[in-house]
């Protein structure tokens, strides 16, 4: 090896090496890079931003995408946009401000970004993030102008704009050196819990998505117990499928096999897939327009539930039916809630579990069959898991469901494994049912109704997908 003479004292830094800087700088041939937005998703972000100016008229708004954290030096997470950015611009630009300037009648909306640095760019060459050479080629202001129906400037021309006093979401604010705003907030999660159509048939997506990633998972499931590679196999097999069919999974994939499954976000997964116990698979795809999935089947992972775990399950797809069968336009949103709760604490105080009346338990004083089922039992769905969480109590858990809401409905029964106050059989017995719901105009529609939801229909569709 020759040490080159300049060894030992300095090393060639390349943005400070004119002869290299001119040279990368030229030589490069240059070609469109087309913005590619989601089908629909442009048109969709337009109404969005209608909505949005209707219910804030003279404020400023002004909506971050973000940015992706780093996890060391040059090497980031991956980047996903703000899910108020996309529902707002149909896109995911990483570092892009939107900003809506109140006009009289409504608002002028506004994209700045960074640009990407090209050929005859130090960024070229020099920026990890943004820089061709090392992320690839991106699409340019004109072409997200084009895509998306949008002015586009540089997002250096934020600093001449006076945001004072404009209304930021809580995530992005500092970015932006502003005081959160927890109106923005909440007008945004109120105007998020109704999907317009072009929404419903992204979520149909995600769902549809999630049921074949369900089906590759229950395939796995003897090749995970009989070679011993455990919960992850199948976290991965799930994973890998939601960022080939989507944009990824839109939460962390839960995978819980024997005293794993009553752990209500079991996302370590380092334990074996054991044959004579029930696997909770709690996974979600979220689509390439970010909305995302978000179910639950229990299965057994031999393909046939014992009598116990049968048990188990049966009840807790009595709760299941209750809280479905309340889901219309016109009811309290909690009527499902309570419905799902009145089956769990009556059904446990059938098998002598509850240690008071079943009227007790269920009062606000009470709530001791809260011990198996300590989580929420529903949530909306959309752009974010917990969808719409911004909201206050009035305008979700004690608002009336209206056609165009998308939501959860998970009731389930958690008897951990070292719980004393169950008989020994039932420990380490976990059952989450969890279905995603569209209220429609005369009732509901169960969008991931392909996957059946009582004990024998769930065998014989485990022992399908694995023939
Ligand atoms: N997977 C998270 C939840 O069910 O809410
Ligand atoms: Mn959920
Ligand atoms: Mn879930």
């Amino acid at each position: 090896m020759t040490r080159p003479p300049y060894a030992g004292t300095r090393y060639p830094k390349l943005t400070e090496t004119p002869a290299f800087t001119e040279y990368i700088a030229t030589g490069w041939g240059t070609g469109p890079v087309p913005a590619t937005p989601v089908p629909g998703a442009p048109e969709a972000a337009a109404a969005h931003r209608d909505r949005l100016s209707a219910r804030l008229p003279g404020e400023t708004i002004a909506v971050a995408a973000g940015t992706a954290p780093v996890r060391n030096d040059d090497n980031d997470y991956a980047f996903r946009a703000d899910s108020s950015f996309t529902w707002l611009t149909g896109a995911q630009i990483e570092g892009a401000v939107l900003v809506m300037a109140p006009r009289p009648g409504g608002h002028d909306a506004r994209l700045f970004m960074p640009p990407p640095f090209r050929p005859g760019d130090t960024g070229f060459f020099a920026n990890a993030a943004h820089g061709e050479l090392w992320v690839g080629a991106s699409p340019g202001l004109p072409e997200w102008a084009d895509a998306l129906g949008l002015a586009v400037a540089p997002l250096a021309d934020l600093d001449g704009l006076d945001l004072t006093g404009a209304l930021a979401t809580a995530t992005q604010a500092a970015a932006l050196g502003l005081e959160p705003s927890p109106l923005l907030d909440r007008r945004l999660s109120q105007l998020r819990m109704v999907k317009d159509d072009w929404e419903i048939a992204q979520l149909r997506e995600a769902v549809d998505a999630t049921v074949a990633g369900f089906a590759a998972v229950a395939a796995e499931i003897p090749h995970a117990i009989a070679d011993g590679l455990g919960e992850r196999w199948l976290q991965g097999t799930f994973d890998r499928h939601a960022r080939t069919f989507g944009n990824g999974t839109g939460y962390t994939t839960i995978v819980g096999s024997g005293p794993h499954a009553p752990t209500l976000h079991w996302v370590r997964c380092d334990g074996p897939v054991l044959p004579d116990e029930v696997l909770l698979l709690d996974m979600g795809v979220e689509a390439r327009s970010l909305y995302t999935a978000d179910v639950t089947r229990t299965l057994p992972a031999s393909g046939t539930f014992n009598p116990r775990q049968r048990e188990v399950h049966d009840l807790v797809e009595q709760a299941h039916r209750a809280g479905l069968a309340q889901i219309k336009p016109g009811i309290e949103y909690l009527d499902f809630h309570y419905a799902a709760m009145e089956v769990i604490a009556t059904g446990l105080h059938d098998w002598g579990l509850l240690p008071v009346s079943v009227d007790e338990a269920l009062s606000p004083e009470g709530q001791q069959h809260r011990r198996y089922l300590a989580c929420g039992i529903g949530h909306h769905l959309g752009l974010d898991v917990h969808d719409c969480s911004k909201a206050e109590y009035e305008d979700y858990m004690g608002a009336e469901l209206e056609p165009g809401v998308v939501m959860t409905v998970e009731p389930g029964l958690y008897f951990h494994a070292n719980d004393l106050t169950v008989p020994p059989e039932l420990r380490g017995i976990g059952v989450r049912l969890e279905d995603d719901v569209l209220v429609t105009d005369t009732g509901s529609e169960v969008l991931s109704a392909a996957l059946p939801i009582d004990a024998e229909g769930i065998e014989t569709w485990t022992k399908a997908q694995q023939s």
